[in-house]
């Protein structure tokens, strides 16, 4: 079962959180995850998955224009599973209002969003992982966390 993780990063954070979202979709057997930068898009894989999950910095309360260009020419992603993670400076700067809008953009692409939310218990992820910068040792394990349960959700939905 195959799983993207795709991104934006100007300075390295949403990267690094790219890496610990994959990190936790790796612990859940028969899952092969890719991390890939908008830049340096492996289409062909990104083709093939059943989910991808999308990061993105906030960018002025909202997130990055790169990521809007990518999705709305993206032939790819629709009726995959869709996720989304945003890192920011500050909390109360944005990141979930980033989170809802690409969230509306996955919805017109037809894909199926999860977030894990309050479905499977603590800790509580309600639109998708955020970290300010690149985490606190708590932010990064709430994002290894989200990637393990999306990829379980993947598995159990696509298997
Ligand atoms: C032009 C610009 C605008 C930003 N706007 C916000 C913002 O509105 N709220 C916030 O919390 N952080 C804001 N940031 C900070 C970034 O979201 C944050 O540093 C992010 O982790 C950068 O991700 P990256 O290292 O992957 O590029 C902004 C950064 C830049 C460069």
């Amino acid at each position: 079962m195959k799983i993207a993780v795709v991104y934006y990063s100007k300075t390295g954070n949403t990267q690094k959180v790219a890496d610990l979202i994959a990190e936790g979709a790796n612990k859940i057997p028969n899952v092969e995850v890719k991390c890939m930068s908008i830049e340096a898009l492996d289409n062909d894989f990104l083709t093939e998955v059943k989910a991808v999950i999308i990061g993105s910095p906030t960018i002025a309360g909202t997130f990055a224009w790169q990521l809007k260009q990518w999705l709305d020419a993206a032939k790819n992603v629709g009726g995959k599973l869709g996720a989304v993670f945003a890192t920011a400076n500050y909390v109360g700067g944005g990141a979930e209002v980033a989170e809802l809008a690409l969230i509306a953009e996955l919805l017109v692409k037809g894909m199926l969003v999860y977030s894990s939310g309050v479905a499977e218990g603590q800790p509580f992820i309600h639109y998708g992982a955020v970290c300010i910068q690149d985490g606190d040792e708590g932010q990064k394990e709430r994002a290894r966390i989200f990637g393990e349960r999306i990829a379980r959700k993947v598995v159990e939905l696509f298997s």
